[in-house]
């Protein structure tokens, strides 16, 4: 990126004068962790021992098998302390934050992964913590709004606008404008203004610095394709960095929802229904009408149903470097199926969207082949909405009955 962060084009940081200062101080404390060796041993450090990296590279054989391929490899992201990979980027923006002295921190969450991980650092690093949350969200994923005020952040249902992520960002930068001098926001993906989706694929890019090293020492090759589920693009970001430079397929899958041709969907990239503009302090590509507002968007995954995406995807697509796909709800929720019955691996549904996309490519690959899948994060988060999709009797048993025992 330049210095303006624009990449072909895309990025940049489109934003009120009021903040202009507080950026250039994030900048200025971005370049300066990044310049500075000790940081990044710093941030592995933590990484290694609050958050249990690094996380493993599994071979997943009955997959393999199941789909006639020699290896289908799974970066178990899942396994980051809080489940996902939004652990990376939090605990290296939590440092950055003691740095700039600040005390109090805010993010946005959709599927409340990020809004955890964000409570848990500043639990840890003993910052005041507010998260913003779309009123729609806050209902499907009410386990991780459980957990985030156990935690002691204060959870704020936004009512505004559609009501899910791209509201709850809208209202962060509110938040953030008018306390800029204790607080920092904690943006969960590699979107925004810049620094941020600089920033953040930094973070993120230990999954992909890790997953290069463990799929040459584990096959003695490079994969053929590496898949991952594209929201704003952090986790995909982060895996991708590690192959840019070689000669291996990257393929990101995003929300098809119910059906690229419905309309009812989160593809920004995959579809045509995307076009370039200036939104949340940034320029992508968006789902918007031709008016500039911006459209509805549908996913049975909380984390991937945003309306922008990563100005160094949007960059990615049009060099050609990245393939796009898109995966709809059924075919997620049937990945999510397989990878459990077969493997015993429990995805999240953002997660499931990579997985869907590799199940549906791996028999038409040559036999030899061998594809590494980004498990972003862990799917325990999504029993309410997977148990819906399967009509399970035995879970809606269960909730009837606490449901009676609430009411007595
Ligand atoms: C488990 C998981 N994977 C993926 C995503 C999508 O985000 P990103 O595209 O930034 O990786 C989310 C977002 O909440 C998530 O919780």
């Amino acid at each position: 990126m330049d210095e303006q962060g624009m990449i072909n084009g895309f990025g940049g940081a489109f934003i009120p004068e009021i903040l202009r200062a507080t950026f250039e101080e994030l900048e200025d404390a971005f370049r300066a962790a990044r310049n500075d060796p000790a940081f990044w041993r710093e941030y592995k450090d933590l990484m290694a021992n609050y958050s249990g990296r690094p996380t493993p590279l599994t071979f997943a054989e009955n997959l393999s098998t199941h789909f006639g391929i020699a290896g289908i490899y799974i970066k178990r992201e899942d396994l980051n302390h809080t489940g996902a990979h939004k652990a990376n980027n939090v605990m290296g923006q939590g440092l950055l934050v003691k740095r700039m002295g600040k005390t109090r921190v805010i993010a946005e969450t959709g599927a409340g992964q990020h809004g955890v991980a964000t409570a848990t650092m500043a639990a840890k690093f003993g910052f005041e913590c507010t998260i913003y949350m779309g009123e729609v969200d806050v209902e499907r994923q009410r386990p991780n709004v459980f957990w985030m005020e156990r935690l002691g952040a204060e959870v704020v249902p936004v009512r505004r606008g559609t009501r899910i992520l791209k509201d709850a960002i809208n209202e962060a930068f509110r938040d953030w404008a008018s306390h800029m001098d204790t607080t920092h926001y904690v943006l969960g993906t590699a979107c925004g203004p810049h620094p941020f989706p600089e920033m953040v694929t930094y973070f993120q890019s230990i999954i992909g610095r890790e997953a290069r090293q463990q799929i040459i020492e584990q096959t003695g090759r490079l994969p053929d394709r590496v898949y991952a589920c594209v929201g704003g693009g952090s986790n995909a970001m982060g895996i991708f960095s590690g192959f840019m430079d070689d000669p291996v397929e990257l393929v990101g899958v995003e929300a098809g929802g119910k059906g690229l041709s419905t309309g009812r969907h989160a593809s920004r990239l995959a579809s045509n229904d995307a076009s370039v503009g200036v939104a949340q302090g940034y320029k992508t590509y968006f789902l918007q009408n031709e008016d500039g507002q911006m459209r509805e968007t549908h996913s049975v995954a909380a984390g991937l149903d945003y309306v922008g995406v990563s100005p160094i995807l949007s960059h990615l697509k049009e060099s050609g470097r990245v393939r796009f796909e898109a995966a709809t709800d059924k075919a997620v929720l049937s990945a999510m199926e397989t990878a459990i019955q077969k493997e015993g691996l429990i995805p999240a549904l953002e997660s499931a969207h990579a997985f869907a996309r590799a199940f549906e490519e791996a028999p038409d690959l040559p036999p030899e082949s061998v594809i590494v899948i980004n498990q972003s994060g862990r799917g325990d988060k999504d029993i309410f909405t997977v148990a819906d999709a399967f009509a399970d009797p035995g879970w809606q048993q269960f909730i009837r009955k606490k449901a009676g025992e609430y009411h007595a």
